[in-house]
């Protein structure tokens, strides 16, 4: 399996922190915010990497990242997207690294301690998805589960974007696996009202093919790219690396 991780944006939400540098490279604690997802690759085994980024940072990336092997990353790849055009958009200029293997997408703004290793062995096609629990589920693609039989797994009857009435309190998590097949879905979705390829019409119709796994992540799981989220994952991971906060 391959890694790509998606840094791009302009992340006004962030402004003015933003205006000095990519989002992706503002710091958690004690390194700059993409090297968690890179991490969480690397742990996994997963040492291809392509970083699809854009706007007006771009190039701060090389400086920070380099070639990638002082990370540990045995093949590093760069794309650029000209356009905000969203995940999927920004999905659909990793064709050609794929290269007809299956990849792990990871938004780099995302950070989880969890191991993706097992999940990762186990994949064989269609896509995966991993749910997490939250405060505020309308900041986020939005899982829509069928009421629970006893002893069985919920299945997901649909996932919405951003709904202001969320019909369940889980987010779909920027961290997602697919076969190759992505490639051909990407061209049949159209831009949503936000102008946008989303990555929620890629996994619904993974979901309406009957290929849509999940999970839930079980252990700590937040983007960043609000004050608020940005702030609780320096607080997570500084506490977790040993600052004592009082
Ligand atoms: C994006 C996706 C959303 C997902 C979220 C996870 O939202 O569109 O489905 O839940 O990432 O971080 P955005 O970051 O564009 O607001």
């Amino acid at each position: 399996m391959k890694g790509i991780i998606l840094a791009g944006g302009l992340a006004t939400r962030l402004y003015p922190l933003t205006h000095a540098t990519n989002k992706h490279l503002l710091p958690v604690y004690d390194q700059p915010m993409i090297y968690y997802p890179i991490k969480t690759l690397l742990k996994a085994g997963i040492d291809e990497i392509l970083i699809v980024t854009g706007g007006p940072h771009a190039g701060d990336f090389i400086r920070v990242l380099k070639d990638g092997k002082d990370l540990g990353i045995k093949h590093l790849e760069y794309t650029y997207q000209e356009k905000a055009g969203g995940i999927a958009d920004a999905l659909s200029l990793a064709k050609d690294f794929a290269d007809n293997e299956p990849v792990a997408v990871i938004l780099g703004d995302n950070t989880t301690d969890i191991d993706i290793k097992p999940y990762v062995e186990s994949f064989k096609d269609g896509a995966m998805i991993f749910l997490k629990k939250v405060a505020d589920p309308q900041r986020f693609g939005v899982p829509v589960f069928t009421k629970p039989r006893k002893g069985a797994k919920k299945k997901i009857t649909k996932i919405e974007e951003k709904p202001k009435e969320p019909q369940s309190d889980y987010a779909v998590t920027g961290l997602y696996f697919y076969d190759n097949e992505i490639f051909d879905i990407i061209k049949t979705i159209k831009p949503s009202d936000r102008g946008q390829l989303e990555i929620t019409d890629v996994n619904n119709i993974y979901l309406k093919k009957d290929k849509l796994n999940w999970t839930e992540i079980d252990g700590f799981w937040t983007d960043a790219g609000t004050p608020a989220s940005l702030f609780k994952a320096n607080a997570y991971w500084s506490i977790r690396k040993g600052v004592n906060l009082e």
